[in-house]
């Protein structure tokens, strides 16, 4: 009987490995193979990085240099990297994961990264109803990761189609953000007027959760909208389903904000920043330092949305 259960298993094992790397199989079906359901919520899109190389450009948009055209250097929070869209920088791997590995050049010193967003820029909670993002993302354990700023998080379309200009009236979620190595996650909201405003910038309304690096676990945002009060809509970050932070209407207070903040469709970003603001703070000093490894960066396995 032992031995009847273990064939069983082995069998499935091999239709289920099988299934993974039959390239006829239809995105649909690799979403539903990898991507997990959640009860009563529809998949509105999702992303496997399934197929191995460069990453799809009809899914995702480079950002390159050190700031949007006419924007902000340094893309507005002091990080000292460049931007690439080189294949070293950002790659879906043979497991199947986006990639992305900041690099230092050897002679100057100089830091490389990426940063990708989604072209789709509709993604949008409807009144009377909630919205997931989620992602499944592993963050590297050892080296010095003194100023690795690795990021999961999301802005309002109103600033793509302004040019990139108007944040953060904007909008601006972070459903993942982990620096220095550490073992702590944020999921903060940015909104309103710079500085100061109902979202205190730049410091904006966060909250924290501790994690394991080395292993993945899944970072998500939920908007609720189910109440008619929009006081009473908010946001939830939680990490492998335990909520962290929520933020609601009556915490923002201000109709309009909230609603460019919650209301509007938003775009997705992944990206892993070398120094800035935020690392050197956690630090207490200028990073990244000279002891700083290249090479840790940030693993995906999947990204979600999902509407009810
Ligand atoms: C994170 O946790 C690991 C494992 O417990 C530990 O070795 C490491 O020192 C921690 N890192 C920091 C920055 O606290
Ligand atoms: C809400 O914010 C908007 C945009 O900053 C501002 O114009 C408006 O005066 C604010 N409303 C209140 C009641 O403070």
């Amino acid at each position: 009987m032992r031995f009847f259960t273990a064939f069983l298993s082995l069998t499935c094992l091999f239709t289920t490995i099988s299934a993974r790397y039959d390239l006829s199989i239809s995105n649909e079906r690799r979403a539903a193979l990898e991507v997990p359901q959640r009860p009563g919520f529809t998949l509105t899109w999702s992303e496997t990085f399934s197929k191995p190389g460069a990453i799809s450009s009809s899914e995702w948009q480079f950002d390159v240099g050190t700031s949007y055209p006419e924007g902000p250097p340094n893309w507005g929070t002091g990080e000292i990297q460049t931007y690439t869209n080189s294949l070293k920088n950002a790659y879906i791997s043979q497991n199947e994961h986006l990639t992305i590995v900041p690099l230092q050049n050897p002679k100057t010193g100089t830091w490389t990264s990426a940063r990708i967003e989604t072209v789709e820029d509709s993604f949008k909670c409807q009144p009377g109803g909630q919205m997931i993002i989620e992602a499944k993302i592993l963050l590297p354990g050892g080296g010095m990761q003194e100023g690795v700023w690795a990021a999961f998080w999301a802005m309002g379309r109103k600033f793509r189609r302004n040019g990139n200009d108007g944040w953060p009236m904007t909008g601006e979620w972070d459903i993942m953000e982990a620096v220095n190595g550490g073992n702590t996650t944020l999921g903060t909201v940015h909104c309103g007027s710079f500085p100061g405003g109902p979202c205190d910038e730049p410091n904006g309304i966060g909250g924290t959760a501790n994690i394991v690096r080395g292993v993945f676990n899944n970072y998500a945002l939920r908007i609720d909208r189910t109440s008619q009060n929009w006081r009473k809509e908010y946001l939830s970050w939680s990490v492998n389903d335990v909520e962290y932070h929520t933020v609601s209407g009556y915490d923002i207070g201000n109709y309009t904000t909230w609603s460019n903040l919650v209301h509007e469709p938003f775009f997705l970003l992944f990206n892993v920043a070398m120094g800035g603001g935020f690392p050197n703070a956690w630090a207490g000093h200028v990073t990244p330092t000279p002891k700083t490894t290249p090479g840790y960066g940030m693993l995906v396995d999947w990204v979600a949305v999902y509407n009810k």
